[in-house]
């Protein structure tokens, strides 16, 4: 049987993926509900980046809610003026090298954050089994792979970097507050994702800028380590299955079963810009960097979603080729996004701790 939900509270909805889960669930989804965006709005939240669903929406079936995750009269709040019956937890630091940088952060938002949401809700819906807290987490709590092997659901948690030990942290409390009090929740742990809206600090979107503004392209160490990448519309079409039709209590992981070196990414990704710049690849190429490697930069990451396919009849829907170019328009027909989500301080500790070779 299908769960359906009422008022879904989405955190971190103006974030990458949550502004494009938003936009699926209004759009695509089938969502018939209303949906409460929390969000504090850090340097990696955008109003903009959701601003099409306000105006089409805003006050009937979308609501901005300007919080932090931590603080819990705010939360109290927000859940007794909207009684959600759904949460979909995003809201998190997200970036490896800013938890290399400042690790306190993702302690505080990741671990303390999660735990505030998930104590507000376990009191609040009082032992109900019509509600549901889904948690959105990443690959990264497996640790590194060497060439072969997938991760799988019964992986043990082996995470290396502060972000992916504040992840894998907040995964134990999802499972512990399911085990101990009896909230129903579902969690998923997703390889990384690309599309539009994603802060050009990632890798994907970094590049690209940097290719549009002649700057060096920085490859940590030798380049090889490998990611497995999936679009962000299929993370979010997989997450609202699993909130549909989902175990209460099962973790489920998502990946695109698409494994790439970060070089032979970077390589294609430039052949596609320079296509549609119509400049030579050699001006993009002439611009790689080998950069000093990343502190304790996990290898390999590569996931097994059998289970998500077998049990809840998910796929992925996008092809690489097609989303990589869908990517790359986006960014060149949003200028502005990009000049104003951009930090220059941050770039400025980029460039002294990742310089040249
Ligand atoms: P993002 O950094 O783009 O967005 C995070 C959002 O959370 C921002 O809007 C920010 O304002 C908000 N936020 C941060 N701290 C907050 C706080 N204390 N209170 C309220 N809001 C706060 O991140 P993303 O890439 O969209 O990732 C979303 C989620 O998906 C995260 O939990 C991340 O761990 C997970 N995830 C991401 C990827 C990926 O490839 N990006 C892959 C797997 C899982
Ligand atoms: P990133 O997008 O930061 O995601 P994650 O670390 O969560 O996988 O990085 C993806 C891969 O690209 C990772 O192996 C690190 C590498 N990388 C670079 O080589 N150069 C860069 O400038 C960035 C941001 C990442």
């Amino acid at each position: 049987m299908e769960r359906k939900f009422k008022t879904l509270l989405v955190t971190g909805g103006a974030g990458f993926i949550g502004s494009n889960l938003i936009r699926y669930l209004f759009e695509k989804g089938g969502f018939e509900g209303r949906i409460v965006n929390l969000d504090g709005l850090t340097y990696a939240g955008n109003p903009e980046s959701i601003d099409d669903i306000y105006k089409l929406h805003g006050g009937k079936r979308y609501f901005f809610e300007k919080a932090d995750i931590c603080d819990r009269p705010a939360v109290e709040a927000i859940f007794r003026k909207y009684e959600p019956d759904a949460i979909v937890h995003l809201a998190a630091e997200s970036h490896v090298d800013r938890s290399i940088l400042g690790p306190e952060a993702f302690i505080r938002t990741n671990v303390l954050g999660t735990y505030t949401l998930l104590d507000v809700a376990t009191k609040a819906w009082k032992g109900r089994e019509d509600v549901l807290f889904h948690h959105v987490s990443t690959d990264e709590v497996y640790g590194s792979l060497g060439d072969s092997g997938y991760f799988t659901e019964t992986t043990a948690y082996d995470p290396r970097s502060p972000y992916s030990a504040s992840k894998a942290g907040s995964d134990h409390l999802v499972m512990a507050y399911h085990h101990t009090y009896g909230l129903p929740i579902t969690l998923s742990n997703c390889s990384n994702n690309y599309g539009p809206y994603q802060f050009p600090e990632k890798l994907i979107p970094l590049m690209i800028l940097n290719m549009l503004e002649g700057k060096a392209l920085p490859v940590y160490g030798d380049g090889k380590n490998i990611r497995d990448w999936l679009y962000v519309e299929d993370h979010n079409s997989a997450v609202w299955t699993i909130m549909r039709k989902g175990e209460a209590g099962r973790s489920y992981n998502i990946g695109g079963e698409n494994e790439w070196e970060n070089i032979r990414l970077l390589s294609r990704l430039i052949e596609i810009v320079a296509e549609e710049k119509g400049v030579a690849p050699e001006t993009y190429k002439a611009l790689i960097t080998y950069v000093k490697d990343r502190p304790g930069h996990d290898r390999r990451y590569a996931i097994d979603c059998s289970r998500l396919k077998a049990e809840l009849g998910w796929k992925q829907a996008h092809d690489f080729d097609e989303g990589l170019r869908a990517t790359v328009r986006w960014y060149l027909d949003n200028p502005s996004w990009c000049d104003r989500v951009r930090s220059g301080e941050y770039r400025n500790w980029l460039d002294r701790n990742y310089s040249a070779r």
